[in-house]
Formats: C-alpha cells, structure tokens, sequence
C-alpha cells in the first residue's frame, strides 16, 4: 500500500532505537521506499547496517559531512520524502527541531522537509514531564508537527511513567493514515457501526452473538486512511479502534440505537456492520436469577431497528448501507431488506460460504443496491471495505456530491 511513497525515518540516541528496526521493516513490507538517518549517538544503540540491511538503502549516520554533494543529496531527500517521522525522538532532538536548530544530517534534512512531520518522543519521566521538554513539544505543534504520545510504563532507566515509544505497529498506524491511500473521502462524515451488542437477562448472563466486529473496523479504518471523519459506534469488541477514528463504544441494542441517531444527521453516509439484536429480554432482572429444577424460558421483546429508522429519517444526501447475514435465500432475503428498510446498498454474506462469516480476515460479499447485484470474489475485510466504500462513493457523486464532500441539505 506504499508503493511510490518515499518514508525517511530519523533515529536518535535512545534505547527505543531498537524498535525502529521493527517499524522499518514494516514499512518495507508494504513497499515503502525507508531512508534511515541516524544520529551519532543512536549507533551506540543500533548499528546503521540493521536499517542498511532492512531497507536495501544506505543509513545516513550523522556525522556531518561536509561534501558538498552530500548535502545537497539530503535537500533532495527533504523534498523526495512524502513523511518524515523521527523515532524515537530524545528530548534534545525535540528541542533542537522545535528551534529551527541544523546541526546536523538529521535535523537539516528535518528542517528542509515540507512533508508531514512525526515525532515520536521517548525518554526518561522527568525529562519528559520537564516544562522546557512540553514547551519545546507545543512549539513543534505550533508549527505544524505531529506529537505522538508515549506510552506510559517501566522505563529502561528503571523510571516508570509517562516516556516509553509506542510499539513500530502503532506508529506504523500513523504512517499508513497518512500515506496508504488517496484522500479521496475528505471532508466527508461517515458513520460506522460494528460489533455485537449485549442484552442483559440480570447482572450475571446476556443474550449475544458472534460478532467480531472486524468487517465494522475494517470499514473504519479504511475510511479513515481516504481522509473520511469517521465515527464508530462498536458493541463490545476485542478490538483496538483505528487510529484517527472517534470510537463511540455502547453495549445493548438501545445503547446503539441513541448513539447512532444522536449522531445521524451530520452524516454524509452511514454503514450499519454491527450484528445488532432483534430481541432483547422484556425484564432485566436486578439480582441473579437462581436456577429451578424445571425448564425455564426468557421472555423477549423487539429492540428498535436501527438502520430502519435510518431509512425514515435520511437528511438530503445521506447515504445509508446495510449488511444482511444469512444462512438461506440470501439474494432474496437482503434485497427484501433493501427495500423494507429504505437503504442504497445492503453488503449481504451467507454465513455458510468458505471464507466468510464471523471471525474470519476474510469475506465474500454481494453487493445489493435498487441497479442490480454485484458478487465481489473472496478478498480480505480490509479489501471489500474498500470496495464497499468505492461503491459508495460512487453513488455519492451520482447523486451529485462535490468533491469537497459536505453533505447537501
Ligand atoms: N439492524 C439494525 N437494528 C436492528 C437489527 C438490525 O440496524 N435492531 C441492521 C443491521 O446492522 C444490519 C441490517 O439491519 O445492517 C440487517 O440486519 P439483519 O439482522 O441481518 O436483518 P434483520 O432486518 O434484523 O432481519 P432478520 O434478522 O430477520 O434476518
């Protein structure tokens, strides 16, 4: 997914050099083009033919070298770069950039870079709790540069405490929001929702199903990294959210039902993934319901249908999509729902087919709209969400969207 893009990666002296290895080797996995510069003090932790060996590009080592040649390389790597992320970044580095300071192969390189510029600080507590450390953190803000939190834990120093670099996956996260994909979602406002959700019988035991809500976040994410503002309102999960997404988390289906239509009409389009109940129980009993020697039965009521109330209350523009699981007549079952529910598009899987269902990385869809069907091949989640979404899209524009993506009204 990051073929074409050039990646330069700074390394500075901090015992989370390490981890870069890591996060280079990721980004190689994806095609990106990875230009290491270290600093001197980083080979104490690293030694540059990792990267070298990594990346099959040369590690710029930070002794300044005064070959004119040289340096007019790293103006061209400046401008060749499509993100630059510094990590681990000490406290002197943070400082250094923060002040415009070139003292160097990295932070001239940095300081020339017009691209999106990362920094992922790791260093002891004090250091970083230091107000001169902050300031010189809200100063690179100031000017437009991304500060990635760290981790709190045990530091190396024996410290533990706000100071530790995220783990290469997570900053890796970073790189593909901003890299992966074109923008092609910007300014649009996209509503996701996945996951089960949970309907308590009493405090002990609810009625679930199983759910896992990966296609939901698959369709987040994606969203996400084409420059969407997305929202994701998940039944419980053992996901992480995507990065960039606002994760609205809710448990019943009547918790969904308000989050979702809290929010609804601000949407430009909504995607309903989540496997919400049909029936929740009519009495949630406040202490545990002990057991009889004799059969027992829960009696259960209809929750509201959410996607439903969707299609009767859509603004101008809205687009509105369904998934439809099922284990027979799947064709016909989901356009039926198409219709009854008032949506453009219902994404319908049989549960039974090789390759798709719950759990599962990949999924076999057909795509269901009031033009006709579409059977997409076996692909993985992260894949048909992008499909899904450039179907979507293109309904969007046929429906007469404007690249700035606000919804009509
Ligand atoms: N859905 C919803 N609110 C509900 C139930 C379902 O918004 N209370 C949405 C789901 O998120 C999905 C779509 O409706 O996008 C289809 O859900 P599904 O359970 O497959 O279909 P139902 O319409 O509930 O019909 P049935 O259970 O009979 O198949």
């Amino acid at each position: 997914m990051l073929k074409g893009k050039t990646v330069v990666l700074g390394v500075t002296g901090g015992i989370a050099a390490y981890k870069t290895a890591s996060l280079a080797s990721m980004l190689v996995k994806q095609h990106a083009d990875v230009q290491v510069i270290m600093t001197e003090h980083a080979t104490n932790f690293i030694t540059p033919v990792t990267f070298e060996t990594l990346t099959g590009n040369k590690c710029m080592v930070d002794t300044f070298d005064r070959n004119f040649q040289f340096q007019v390389e790293h103006v061209a790597l400046a401008r060749r770069a499509d993100i630059f992320m510094i990590a681990p970044a000490t406290a002197n580095v943070i400082a250094k950039v923060a002040h415009g300071l070139a003292d160097d192969m990295l932070t001239t390189t940095f300081l020339a870079c017009k691209k999106p510029k990362y920094l992922a600080p790791a260093m002891n507590t004090q250091m970083y709790e230091n107000p001169i450390t902050q300031d010189n953190l809200e100063t690179c803000r100031r000017y437009g540069m991304h500060v990635i939190a760290p981790d709190s834990g045990y530091l190396a120093c024996g410290d533990t405490g706000a100071g530790k670099m995220p783990e290469p996956e997570e900053l890796f996260e970073y790189i593909m929001l901003e890299l992966a994909c074109e923008k092609d979602m910007a300014g649009k406002r996209v509503l996701v929702t996945a996951g089960p959700t949970r309907e308590a019988i009493d405090p002990v035991r609810y009625i679930t199903n199983h759910s896992t809500g990966k296609m939901g976040y698959a369709i987040a994410r994606a969203a996400a990294r084409r420059g969407a503002r997305v929202t994701l309102v998940s039944g419980p999960v053992e996901l992480k959210a995507p990065l960039g997404v606002e994760l609205v988390p809710v448990t019943s289906a009547a918790g969904m039902f308000q989050a979702v239509t809290a929010a609804a009409a601000d949407q430009d389009m909504i995607i309903k993934a989540a496997a919400v109940a049909d029936y929740r129980p009519s009495h949630v009993g406040t202490e545990k319901t002990k057991k009889t020697d004799g059969a027992m039965s829960i009696e259960l009521e209809r929750t509201d249908d959410i996607l439903a109330w969707l299609g009767a209350h859509r603004t101008p523009g809205q687009l509105l999509c369904g998934f439809s699981m099922e284990t027979q007549n799947l064709l016909e079952n989901s356009r039926a729902k198409l219709e009854k529910k008032h949506v453009d598009m219902i994404v319908a899987n049989n549960l039974k087919t090789a390759g798709a269902g719950f759990g599962t990385d990949t999924n076999v869809v057909t795509l269901i709209t009031g033009d006709g069907t579409e059977k997409l091949a076996l692909m993985t989640k992260d894949e048909t969400a992008h499909e899904i979404l450039t179907r979507l899209m293109a309904m969007g524009a046929d429906a007469g969207w404007t690249g700035g993506g606000e919804k009509l009204s």
